[in-house]
């Protein structure tokens, strides 16, 4: 049963899944909705971001979450800054808190962040007035992208709850598997892992189930097979012989993907997606493939998260600062 709860958002920063209550990530769902809505309109943009200013402050690669984040903020009316870390003044070894003491200055009302360290949108919120929100920190959180994901899976299900979800891949250097199992499970999703034996943490939270054998995860019965990249990126090491290898053990192959659709299994995937490594071509045409709904429901949260965020913030400060 899905059910408003009547309730505030009270943060000036959104850092992770945990500190969330249930309630709140369902407020941020359901705020979500009348968002998406807009989105078959001509006019797809709505005022009441109206004046506040979002910085991107992006210190690694990203497609969707950048776009995704500037899109929504320009639906919301506000003025959007991009912050391009590699014609910026960190290249001649201007500091984290000396970046954003500079841009601190120039009163931006969001810092949008995306950085390869942990902690660092913790912070960053802790030296600024501006509300913070976490674009994905190292293996730490992406908060945003677990809200896309369940609002994705909210508009599937009548109920989340007793659903299955069955996370497949890289699990040890994702923080995408930690967020989104971490979001799923508040919202009563039963949540398992599968992936090499050297790329799931020694210890995993006790909501995930860990299933080292494909076939014995399908009789786990999952109804929705959540796909990672392997982030190449940040492995110190080999955890496998090769990619055509984890192909074959870990990937959706051709008689796993029979087997996927006959039994009517949703697949998801944050992206980029590696074709060929964690799936074939064929997947990405399934008509219960998801990967691009997430992208889509990716705009309607993140304009959901900054209009919380701001109303939150705007009720904290008194009129006349307001005015002044
Ligand atoms: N899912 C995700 O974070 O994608 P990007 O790296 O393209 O932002």
């Amino acid at each position: 049963m899905k059910k408003t709860p009547k309730m505030k958002f009270s943060r000036k920063d959104l850092l992770d899944i945990e500190s969330l209550s249930s309630d709140e990530i369902r407020l941020i769902l359901d705020t979500a909705k009348p968002f998406k809505d807009l989105f078959t309109r001509s006019v797809k943009k709505v005022p009441p971001l109206k004046g506040k200013t979002v910085l991107l402050l992006f210190y690694e690669p990203s497609t969707r979450t950048r776009t995704s984040f500037e899109i929504a903020a320009k639906r919301l009316s506000a003025d959007v800054a991009n912050f391009a870390v590699s014609t910026s003044s960190v290249v001649k070894g201007e500091s984290i808190l000396d970046t954003i003491a500079t841009l601190q200055s120039m009163n931006v009302d969001f810092i949008v962040v995306r950085h390869s360290v942990s902690g660092v949108p913790n912070l960053i919120a802790r030296q600024t007035s501006a509300s913070v929100i976490n674009a994905g920190d190292g293996f730490h959180a992406h908060p945003t992208q677990a809200l896309l994901d369940a609002s994705t899976l909210d508009e599937i299900f009548d109920d989340l709850r007793a659903k299955k979800i069955l996370i497949v891949g890289d699990i040890l250097h994702s923080r995408v598997a930690r967020s989104t199992s971490r979001c799923l499970h508040y919202l009563g999703m039963k949540t398992a892992v599968f992936g090499a034996g050297t790329l799931i943490p020694s210890s995993v939270p006790p909501h995930l189930t860990v299933f080292d054998q494909f076939d014995e995860a399908m009789r786990w019965k999952p109804d929705v097979i959540y796909l990672l990249r392997l982030q190449l990126e940040r492995q110190k090491a080999n955890f496998f012989p090769s990619m055509r290898e984890y192909h074959s053990v870990f990937g959706i192959t051709r008689e796993r993907f029979r087997q996927i659709s006959d039994e009517g299994i949703y697949i998801m995937h944050p992206g980029p997606v590696n074709r060929g490594v964690e799936l074939i071509d064929e997947v990405m045409d399934y008509d219960r493939c998801l990967i691009n709904r997430q992208v889509e429901n990716g705009i309607a949260v993140r304009m959901s998260v900054l209009y919380l965020l701001h109303l939150a913030v705007d009720e904290k400060t008194p009129a006349v600062a307001q005015a002044s």
